[in-house]
């Protein structure tokens, strides 16, 4: 199976994509590392915990805390409640969740590539201030990964936090470039592909029903279903994150435009706009760029998945 990293900021699909992928054997998560984005690095961590106890993570797998902000710029914590208060839906749960190990997220992802060169998929669902540190302070580290999958940006679809841009890019443009431009093989899956395959308030029922991890995952996505239809008037979510991640477990589940990418740092209504170049094949092909989706089959699979967490 794969040997995969997740660099997330739990947020409600963050929770949703860890307990999908502790549930599937095609993945094998070595790691756990967090970055402040849907709430602050504290909030984030502790929900991480809470989601690893929730989905019966084995004791000793590493949760280790990252950067409380983006690399260059003030940190901006997102602040439209469609997460909830704290980033999990409304209250802490009672139980404290396991603690952070001690180490930095940004030396920890490093220290994963290079432990396995050529093997570890870094999967990054949270602003992407970790994973360009990484690359920064660890030269090496980049290029011994396999691969990173980004849910971010919005290649031809609208932004969700501006017209131009999606959040994770837009909360750290400049990590979100570093990323893109830094030659490893990166794959996007943005907007593009996770508004297209919404999941339905009637599968959250289902699930909410069953017992164990399986029940609390349905009554998260009900909770977000709830926020976004009071939003935007429709029953069913994109669980960004569980998409990118989902993609992993079932390649067949998106298609690819290959070429370039950068993003947007210094534009006055852009920033953190994904530009994407998939025209006539450059020198460059390091960007995989998501574009279609079967989205039944991504709510069959997050369905069934979620569903085995009985416990
Ligand atoms: C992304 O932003 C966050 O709110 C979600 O967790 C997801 O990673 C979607 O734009
Ligand atoms: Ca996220």
């Amino acid at each position: 199976s794969l040997p995969v990293v997740i660099d997330c900021d739990p947020g409600v699909d963050d929770a949703i994509a860890l307990l999908l992928a502790l549930a599937s054997p095609e993945i094998e998560v070595r790691g756990v590392t967090t970055v402040a984005g849907n709430a602050s690095l504290a909030d984030v961590t502790r929900n991480a915990g809470h989601v690893l106890d929730l989905g019966g993570a084995p004791a000793g797998l590493p949760l280790v805390a990252g950067l409380a902000g983006p690399i260059a710029r003030t940190a901006r914590i997102a602040d439209e409640p469609i997460h909830g208060d704290g980033g999990l839906g409304g209250p802490a749960p009672a139980a404290p969740p396991r603690a952070p190990a001690a180490g930095h997220a940004v030396d920890f992802l490093a220290g994963q590539a290079l432990a396995a060169p050529g093997e570890v998929t870094v999967v990054a669902i949270g602003p992407l201030s970790n994973v360009a540190a990484m690359l920064a302070r660890h030269p090496q580290a980049g290029p011994a990964l396999r691969e990173i999958v980004v849910m971010g940006g919005a290649a031809f679809a609208q932004g969700n936090i501006t017209p131009a841009a999606e959040y994770n890019f837009y909360a750290d443009p400049e990590a979100a470039r570093r990323v893109l431009e830094s030659g490893v093989p990166v794959r996007v899956v943005g907007l593009d592909v996770t508004r297209s395959a919404l999941f339905p308030l009637q599968a959250a029922e289902h699930l909410a029903r069953l017992p164990g991890a399986a029940g609390a995952a349905g009554g998260l996505l009900c909770g977000f279903v709830e926020r976004y239809r009071e939003r935007f008037g429709v029953a069913a979510v994109p669980v960004h994150d569980a998409l990118a991640v989902a993609g992993l477990v079932d390649p067949g589940l998106l298609d690819y435009g290959h070429g370039s990418a950068t993003v947007e740092c210094a534009g006055e209504v852009t920033r953190g706009a994904l530009v994407a170049d998939l025209r006539t094949p450059g020198r460059s092909r390091t960007a995989h760029i998501a574009l279609t989706v079967d989205a039944d089959r991504f709510t069959a699979l997050l369905t069934e998945r979620l569903a085995r967490h009985t416990g």
